[in-house]
């Protein structure tokens, strides 16, 4: 696949086939994604691979926490307090788009919660990564993260594999540091479900909008 088509054929897939994506496959990926940039090549990233019993664990102690009404305390803030606009419209847009693909309203909170709560399963994806990074490095050292995360989307998309990189997952991350046994001074940044898409499921049916290029683009010739 070429990289225009790897970049453009990404989308987040949130329904999987049950079919186990092989460790051969996860390190070419790895292997791929770790030629990303970073500033004075500190590569600053570290990834954890999740599947079975430490997948399960993970996500029934996120889910009890939950359950528990455990707030949550991520390593990092990623949104902003009070949404404004433009942004707060694209964020309800993308809530719209992914609830109106399951048929659920507004209304049915019930119903959207057991939709968020497939997160802490990785979306029944085979594998689970955590993306994780030391907490003392500073704010430049997460774009670097970014595009690591990136290469791992894209290069999934060569061996058939979908994707969904995940913020949910570091919204409890003293239960991640727990369960993979991490030094306090690491930073849990987010999970990335990865497994073979189930392109039958509605939720994988409905593509995302993006901007023309010219809104957020200036020329300078
Ligand atoms: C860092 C990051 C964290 C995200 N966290 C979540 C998440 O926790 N759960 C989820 O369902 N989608 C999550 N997403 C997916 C976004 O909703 C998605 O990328 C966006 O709506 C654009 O859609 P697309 O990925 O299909 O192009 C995340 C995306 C990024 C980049």
């Amino acid at each position: 696949m070429d990289v225009v088509s790897a970049i453009k054929s990404r989308q987040s897939i949130r329904a999987f086939v049950d079919k186990p994506v092989s460790n051969d496959i996860i390190r070419k990926i790895l292997d791929a994604a770790r030629y990303a940039p970073s500033g004075v090549n500190t590569q600053p990233w570290h990834v954890a691979v999740l599947r079975g019993e430490v997948l399960n664990t993970l996500g029934d102690k996120i889910l009890d926490a939950r359950a528990a009404a455990v707030a949550d305390s991520p390593d990092y803030q990623y949104y902003p307090s009070e949404w404004f606009e433009p942004y707060k419209s694209r964020r309800q847009a993308c809530g719209l788009a992914l609830y109106s693909a399951l048929h659920i309203e507004k209304k049915e909170t019930d119903k959207r919660l057991v939709q968020w709560n497939k997160n802490y399963r990785f979306f029944g994806a085979s594998v689970g990564l955590i993306i994780y990074m030391d907490r003392r490095v500073e704010t430049g050292s997460w774009m670097d993260l970014g595009m690591f995360i990136q290469n791992i989307l894209v290069a999934a998309r060569e061996f058939d594999l979908g994707t969904c990189p995940q913020a949910a997952l570091a919204e409890h991350p003293d239960i991640v540091r727990q369960v993979l046994k991490l030094d306090d001074h690491y930073a849990i940044a987010c999970g990335i479900a990865i497994g073979y898409p189930d392109m039958t499921d509605p939720v994988n049916q409905y593509r995302t909008d993006r901007l023309d290029i010219d809104e957020f683009t200036k020329w300078y010739e």
